[in-house]
């Protein structure tokens, strides 16, 4: 049953004063069957008495805005573990000073929803199969302010800002470290304090982002974190474009250009599967998908087109992260691209133009494994 534990004054009081604490708690869903913790002691009290009582906890860290990637997530951490913790934190400090942190989804009421439809699931599932097997449930959520998760100084997005930070380099410069400098270090740095506090057992991370589950990696190994990283297959749409929170601010139009981040990847895939192995013939039938794309965008109206600029298409090795200009087959490779799909110049009447009325600039990135070949 839900309870409003201790820590949720914390989360009144500080909301107010903090840019990215969306919500307050008196507006906020109450969950039925699990619990929301604003603080860090409370939610230790829980993960000790788990931990008393052989229980084991896989942990789920998010932003909000869930969609059916978080959902595998959380599905396979019920498969894994006794008790599941979520967390809910749009954090600052992975938000450049010019980046989309006030317009990022925030959705408290449908996560909450979704969550406790999941719970079900996992309870009715276990129920019909009767196989005597266990599925993990949600116990906690985890969604503090940037207070608690930033308790001395204000979280500061600027390069050389101060604060306690961990960085990773050199895998936090490159790919979307590129463009993001502050990206990677917000994203370890949080994550570090998520883990202190929840000290899971197992934490789950999708492969759509494979720049952070390799970050995350070696930061558990650098730091001699006691926990396992699970990696979980991206979520797709039907058409192949890779589920993300910010996907929907597409709107159709973009929606379905958008989808060529996928196809240029896949472009690559296939010349590799064909036994293709250098950067040229690789990246090469990527690049010729986008040019294509965007040439024939060019050639539209402002009322039927969709631009995009092309960040990065990337193959490199799975664990440096370093270019390559040859894939070694025994090895393997990742190729990850970033498409930053501009804002429609003219919209049309009635038209689908997602979130924002298609003004908002959105960053696509998707990636595929090239994996070893035998
Ligand atoms: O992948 C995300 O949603 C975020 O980067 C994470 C891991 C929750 C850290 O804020």
């Amino acid at each position: 049953m839900f309870r409003w534990v201790k820590g949720v004054r914390s989360f009144s009081s500080a909301a107010s004063s903090l840019l990215a604490d969306a919500t307050t708690a008196a507006k906020l869903r109450q969950p039925a069957s699990f619990q929301v913790f604003r603080d860090v002691p409370p939610l230790r009290q829980l993960r000790r008495k788990l931990l008393k009582n052989d229980r084991t906890v896989g942990f789920v860290p998010t932003m909000g805005a869930l969609h059916e990637g978080h959902i595998s997530l959380i599905r396979q951490a019920a498969r894994e573990n006794t008790d599941i913790f979520v967390s809910i934190f749009v954090n600052p400090t992975q938000f450049g000073v010019n980046e989309d942190l006030s317009s990022y989804p925030r959705t408290w009421d449908s996560d909450v929803e979704k969550l406790e439809a999941l719970n079900e699931e996992l309870a009715r599932v276990e129920a019909e199969t009767g196989s005597g097997a266990k599925a993990g449930r949600i116990t906690a959520i985890f969604a503090p302010t940037s207070k608690v998760m930033y308790p001395t100084l204000p979280p500061s997005s600027e390069i050389d800002g101060d604060g306690s930070f961990v960085t990773i380099t050199p895998l936090s410069t490159k790919l979307e470290g590129g463009s993001r400098p502050v990206f990677f270090r917000g994203v370890a740095t949080v994550c570090m304090k998520l883990f202190n506090a929840t000290t899971p057992d197992r934490v789950y991370f999708g492969q759509k982002d494979v720049q952070q589950t390799v970050v995350i990696k070696r930061m558990v190994q650098d730091f001699h974190i006691g926990t396992e990283v699970r990696i979980v297959n991206t979520t797709r749409e039907p058409t192949g474009l890779a589920l993300s929170s910010r996907n929907v601010y597409l709107g159709e139009r973009r929606r379905a250009v958008g989808l060529t981040i996928y196809r240029a990847l896949k472009a690559a895939e296939e010349a590799y599967l064909a036994g293709k192995t250098s950067r040229a013939d690789i990246l090469g039938a990527a690049r010729s998908v986008t040019d294509t794309v965007l040439a024939e965008q060019h050639a539209l109206s402002k009322t039927e087109r969709s631009l995009f600029e092309v960040d990065y298409i990337s193959l490199a090795d799975p664990d440096s992260l370093e270019e390559l200009d040859f894939v070694d087959a025994a090895k393997g490779g990742v190729l990850s691209a970033a498409l930053k799909m501009a804002p429609l110049e003219e919209t049309k009447p009635g038209e689908d133009c997602g979130l924002g009325d298609g003004k908002v600039p959105v960053r696509l990135i998707d990636n595929l494994i090239l994996h070893p070949k035998a």
